[in-house]
């Protein structure tokens, strides 16, 4: 081990590291109080001065960190005019100093990427963010330092495009597992989960080389309880795909099977209900009205990407798309026919959506497929109006669609009520109780029944 290796060893056990967070999104805030808690100094380094300001005034935007919890842990100088050294002194043990200055770094010990990785209008990577985080990083960084990539990419960026970034800024001689360490690990948290910390979710860490790993888990042992170190950068990178692969693919698998079990006038529900009760060799996936969020129809894609470059079609991996993304659709035609037995048309129809965050009990409306379901019902000419209790207004093709009132009297003058996500805070039962007919994507109606109200399930 050489002298820097060992220095920034033993700052990280001191907990005299100062930690800097790049992107305070759903990951990277909790990353930032998880540091906090643990005693770290922390800065949080966003493009998005309203999460800055939110942050110093100790509000979170987070469902998963609490505002009194965050409030505790930032630190009071405000003013980002302040002197460097300031800056840095308002850093104190424990503590979150948010700014939008990258210059901020050159007080850092470690940095932790957590830039969005979105996908283009064409459906390909968009490494954007990473690339610009890691240009602008690469003007503060210095030797001594380690950096840890949690975003979500496809194979290689860690050792391709951000190593030679870093590397080309004009430090001298600034070797990778000796001058400065550099690893990826992917971020596994389940947002809205309150049962599983980022603690307890055991940590894949794969650096560029055999130091880098060791500095890396070295750092995550203070704040998590189990690390998986694997040989690089690249397996670490395929196994967060390898994840979330294998969730896309199982709920497609799941949604088309949905569809079969409609042809065949089988219930799914009661199908996988049986079947899960195999002690071995099953897990249960459930179908929906189409994939949401950040990570699963988006990650695959990712991976799609990169074999695309190599000639290589991902099969299983178009297979699910098509299927996850043709179910709003599927949906939509679902509610025409059950409209059509009841005298009634989509067109002029008034269609209640229950539910529109792509996850229950969560406020996160990312690649929501309730969204499309909207767009598609009102394309056809209904009514739609929608109720969500996260969420107060959507954006239907450039159009704003404000909440509407979930009371008996909504539920009863629409002529049909769409459960597309299932919160926790809603009575299903009244929901069923007041309605005339119900389509249920989620199977939240579970035994309910009502002999004046239709209910339809997935
Ligand atoms: N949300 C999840 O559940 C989840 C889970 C695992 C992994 N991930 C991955 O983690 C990464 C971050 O996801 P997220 O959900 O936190 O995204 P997010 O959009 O919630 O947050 C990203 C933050 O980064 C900021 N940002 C953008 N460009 C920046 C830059 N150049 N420098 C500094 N900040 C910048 C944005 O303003 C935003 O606040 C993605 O790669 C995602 O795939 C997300």
């Amino acid at each position: 081990m050489n002298k820097i290796q060992s220095s920034i060893i033993s700052k990280i056990r001191s907990r005299e590291s100062v930690i800097a967070i790049l992107g305070l999104g759903y990951v990277g805030l909790p990353q930032a109080v998880l540091f906090a808690d643990a005693g770290f100094p922390v800065v949080g380094i966003d493009v998005d001065q309203s999460k800055i300001d939110s942050i110093r005034n100790g509000k979170s935007y987070v469902q998963d960190v609490k505002s009194d919890h965050l409030a505790n842990l930032v630190t009071s100088d405000k003013s980002d005019s302040a002197s460097m050294s300031t800056q840095i002194h308002s850093t104190k043990p424990g503590k979150i100093y948010a700014s939008t200055d990258y210059s901020i770094i050159t007080k850092a010990d470690v940095i932790v990427v957590c830039v969005p990785t979105p996908l283009s209008k064409t459906r390909e990577p968009d490494i954007s963010r990473i690339v610009s985080a890691s240009q602008e990083m690469a003007l503060y960084i210095h030797p001594d330092m380690l950096i840890i990539v949690e975003s979500t990419t496809y194979p290689g960026t860690t050792k391709d495009v951000i190593l030679p970034t870093i590397q080309s800024a004009n430090h001298g001689p600034f070797k990778v597992g000796k001058d400065f360490f550099l690893a990826f690990s992917p971020e596994r948290i389940d947002p809205g989960n309150s049962y599983r910390t980022i603690s307890d979710i055991p940590k894949v860490i794969g650096g560029i080389t055999p130091e880098c790993t060791s500095v890396a888990n070295i750092l995550y042992q203070s704040v998590i309880n189990e690390i998986v170190p694997v040989s690089s950068p690249t397996v670490a990178e395929m196994v967060k795909l390898l994840e979330n692969t294998f969730r896309a693919a199982n709920i497609g698998l799941i949604n088309e099977f949905a569809i079969m079990c409609e042809k065949l006038e089988v219930d799914v529900w009661e199908v996988i209900s049986a079947a899960e009760t195999k002690p071995f060799g099953f897990m249960a996936f459930y179908p929906g009205p189409g994939l949401g969020g950040h990570c699963i129809p988006v990650d695959p894609q990712y991976l799609a990407w990169k074999l695309r470059t190599l000639s290589y079609n991902a099969r299983f991996i178009q297979l699910a798309d098509e299927v996850n993304h043709g179910m709003p659709d599927y949906v939509m035609e679902r509610i025409s026919k059950i409209l059509n037995e009841s005298g009634k048309t989509l067109l002029d129809a008034k269609v209640m959506v229950i539910g529109v965050t792509y996850k229950a009990d969560l406020d996160d409306l990312r690649e929501s497929p309730a969204i499309d379901l909207i767009s598609l019902l009102k394309d056809r000419g209904s009514h739609v109006s929608y109720h969500d209790p996260f969420v107060t207004e959507i954006d239907i093709e450039g159009l704003s669609l404000y909440r509407a009132e979930l009371n008996t009297l909504t539920l009863q003058q629409s002529d049909c009520i769409v459960i597309t996500t299932a919160h926790s805070t809603y009575d299903w039962e009244w929901i069923v109780d007041n309605s005339k007919l119900v389509f249920d994507t989620r199977n939240a109606t579970n035994g309910i029944r009502n002999p004046s109200s239709q209910v339809v399930k997935l």
